[in-house]
């Protein structure tokens, strides 16, 4: 006999690249457990693969609010959490409602939202999550929330519903914030380092691909060889084929940890590098490009031009 959990009302908000892989996972779960998903994307159209697959409509982010006790939010900005959040609590959530952020912001708008949810007696938790849109898609992101304990438990069966696994980071929600854009500090300098240094490399007649192959056998593991994968063959034009992280993203979570080392007075001399790079390829408009398509803008200066 199959056992079913119980699975609360559940919503998701942001149906964008990532959001999409991680509402198909779980609404799965959710039917399997006979419940029932509400979904909203500012542009409805979207939502349609999860229509079709029997999720509900949800007409605005305050509707979701007045159907689910637990709702999740994936949206490209803190501008765009901020509108999304404000306009959940217009539709008066119920007390001890949880809702789950998993967008990349910044630690400063989840304190902020943090303080909203408490006063209008709901959870918030902040989930970043590691993992492209294919690993959403294939239930394989890595989780990394914080919040009460007492809600993350609440919340796990959802997280194992489209995740490989949970590193939980603290009981404020805003310390996830952190160590989420700390993550993609160490994944912005793997992508800054391999361009450099093949850059070097093929300056000085070593081609690309023997780089990649020297990172593959001496840095095995899937950062770095991804990585120089993408920058040796260029393949900075995405599509489902190509899956990555657009320089727009890019500049967004570099700008983020670049306000938050200045806040705390933290020198982050990689960062602004990083950042100023990312600055130039917008400026080149290639702000739809993979973030590797940086690797342009080491590259011209040393005379290798662009083959792509
Ligand atoms: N892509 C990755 O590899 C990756 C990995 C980990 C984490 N993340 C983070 O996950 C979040 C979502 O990324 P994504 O790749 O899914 O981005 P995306 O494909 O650009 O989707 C962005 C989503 O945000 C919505 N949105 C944007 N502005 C809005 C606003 N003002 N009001 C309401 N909704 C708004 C979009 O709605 P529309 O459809 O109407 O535009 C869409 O649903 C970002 O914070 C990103 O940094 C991304």
């Amino acid at each position: 006999m199959t056992s079913h959990k119980h699975v609360e009302s559940v919503g998701f908000i942001g149906l964008g690249s990532m959001g999409i892989g991680l509402a198909t996972n779980l609404l799965k779960m959710v039917q399997q457990n006979n419940g029932i998903m509400h979904v909203h994307n500012r542009t409805a159209a979207k939502a349609d693969p999860l229509l079709k697959q029997g999720a509900k409509w949800a007409s605005s982010p305050a509707n979701i609010g007045q159907q689910c006790s637990i709702t999740f939010s994936c949206v490209f900005s803190d501008t765009a959490l901020r509108e999304v959040f404000t306009a959940y609590l217009s539709g008066h959530p119920r007390q001890e409602s949880l809702y789950i952020d998993c967008s990349t912001v910044s630690p400063d708008t989840i304190r902020e939202l943090d303080a909203k949810a408490k006063a209008a007696g709901l959870t918030f938790i902040c989930a970043p999550v590691f993992g492209r849109p294919p690993a959403a898609m294939e239930g394989q992101v890595l989780w990394a929330p914080a919040g009460p304990a007492h809600a993350l438990d609440r919340l796990q069966p959802y997280l194992d519903a489209m995740g490989r696994g949970t590193m939980r980071i603290g009981n404020e929600a805003y310390m996830a914030s952190v160590m989420k854009l700390c993550g993609n500090f160490f994944i912005a300098s793997v992508i800054e380092t391999t361009a450099e240094g093949m850059t070097l490399a093929e300056k000085n007649g070593v081609s690309r691909e023997t780089v990649l192959e020297f990172i593959s056998s001496t840095f095995p593991g899937q950062l770095y060889p991804m990585y120089a994968e993408k920058i040796a063959r260029n393949h900075f034009h995405l599509s489902p084929e190509v899956p990555g992280a657009r320089v727009e993203g890019g500049l967004k979570d570099v700008g983020l940890i670049q306000s938050l080392a200045t806040e705390c007075g933290v020198q982050m001399p990689l960062g602004k590098l990083m950042l100023d790079h990312l600055k130039e390829a917008g400026d080149c408009g290639w702000t739809d490009l993979d973030w590797t398509a940086v690797t342009r803008v080491i590259r011209e200066p040393a005379g290798i031009h662009r083959e792509d």
